[in-house]
């Protein structure tokens, strides 16, 4: 029995990193679960798992859990040293991150520097301290696993491969729900139209970040860290079917691509099974009806996220960071219906040019670069919802 901390434990990734738990009775004790403030499911997995210890978002969730289910022995840690606490337990062999965004970043940089092996669905954390984490992770000796499918698919094509092999990764994108809107109409964009994703039924953040192509940016990011490849060598192609997962395009001419079926328990059974390969709990692809595939370029003028992704990466330095929580920001003031769309990126490219960027020694740098930057996204995102409201 392998032991597993879950990060994020009650959202849409760590409901499936559960679901493969049970799938695969005797190979996994869930050790500890750390959540937000949905203490209602959270309630239910520890009666479920009886872990060693969860965590939640503040002192009032905590004593809302003790009201909702007997804890017994269960210990339970609030907050970001609560979480640390679930990521570093001596006995959890694998930590998977999926809490969403920043919130994850500590955590998830405290389980590599205690050595655990880490199934990564957090990308953000990898947004804005890559290099901090994959240092980390090599001085420790812990294996980065990827979750995103997209990874997931680079990882499997990338097996064994030497990075000066590879001409070019290619990361493919869903196209969003408005892949082929036209871009007059985006400032009517509603939230509910956004988290209206084509393929994938995801949280609410990574869904209007698919919308905006900015999920497709932080990838790119990603998948630099991940696989040491340089952002100009890495493409995103719209695949509207969400079938071919992504691909590697190696020098002698070959192209590598991954396929399967869009459901998260297949790239987290990957993760967690590395390096032995499990007969999967789901049917695989369906070709038998006939299927077809199809690519085009994404269309950047529409999206400028990507662009603003990509620049962050070339730049460098603290401005990953600053992209990210800005986006953040922006995504959540969309949600609250205080800004229009187009507004996010706007925003995003406001932040980032008012931002010098500096060298991430450590920890520190990147969370005082984020701090500053969502002042500053604060500041830009109430003016913005001050004028619509016309004061
Ligand atoms: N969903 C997907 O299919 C998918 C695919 C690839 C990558 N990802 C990535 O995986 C991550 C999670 O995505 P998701 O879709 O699962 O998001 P989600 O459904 O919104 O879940 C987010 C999780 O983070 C937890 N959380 C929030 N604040 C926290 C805090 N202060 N401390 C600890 N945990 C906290 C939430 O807890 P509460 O709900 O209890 O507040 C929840 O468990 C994101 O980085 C996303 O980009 C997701």
């Amino acid at each position: 029995m392998k032991g597993l901390s879950i990060l994020g434990s009650t959202g849409s990734v760590g409901a499936n990193v559960l679901r493969i738990v049970d799938a695969f009775p005797g190979r996994f004790e869930v050790v500890g679960l750390a959540a937000g403030n949905n203490v209602h499911r959270l309630a239910e997995q520890i009666a479920r798992y009886r872990p060693r210890l969860v965590s939640v978002a503040t002192a009032e969730a905590a004593q809302e859990l003790a009201r909702l289910v007997d804890l017994g022995r269960i210990s339970v840690g609030v907050g970001e040293a609560g979480a640390v606490a679930v990521a570093t337990h001596p006995e959890a062999w694998m930590v998977v991150a999926s809490a969403v965004g920043a919130v994850g970043l500590v955590p998830t940089y405290r389980a590599l520097e205690a050595g655990k092996d880490v199934a990564l669905a957090n990308k953000e954390t990898l947004v804005m301290a890559g290099e901090l984490m994959v240092d980390k992770a090599r001085q420790t000796g812990a294996r980065l696993l990827p979750i995103d499918s997209e990874h997931c698919a680079l990882h499997q094509c990338l097996d064994g491969r030497k990075p000066e092999e590879v001409r070019k990764l290619v990361l493919t994108a869903s196209g969003g729900p408005f892949r082929e809107r036209p871009r007059e109409s985006f400032d009517r964009i509603t939230p509910e139209e956004a988290l209206n994703h084509p393929t994938w039924n995801m949280g609410r953040k990574i869904t209007i970040d698919s919308a905006t192509l900015m999920n497709k940016g932080l990838e790119v990011i990603e998948a630099h860290w991940l696989f040491g490849i340089p952002g100009e060598h890495i493409s995103v192609l719209i695949h509207p079917q969400s079938v071919v997962h992504s691909m590697v395009e190696f020098v002698d001419g070959t192209v590598l691509a991954q396929l399967g079926v869009t459901d998260m328990r297949l790239p987290i059974q990957y993760a967690l099974s590395h390096p032995e390969v499990w007969e999967a709990a789901i049917p695989g692809l369906d070709f038998g009806q006939g299927m077809s595939l199809s690519f085009h370029p994404p269309d950047r003028e529409r999206f400028p996220c990507l662009g603003l992704a990509y620049r962050a990466l070339a730049r460098g330095g603290s401005l990953p960071a600053v992209l990210n929580a800005t986006n953040e920001e922006a995504v959540a003031s969309f949600l609250d219906g205080k800004i229009p769309f187009t507004a996010i990126p706007e925003v995003i490219l406001e932040v980032m040019e008012a931002h010098p960027p500096a060298p991430l020694r450590a920890l520190e740098d990147v969370l005082q670069a984020d701090t500053w930057a969502r002042e500053q996204a604060r500041l830009a995102l109430s003016r913005r919802a001050a004028a619509r409201l016309g004061c």
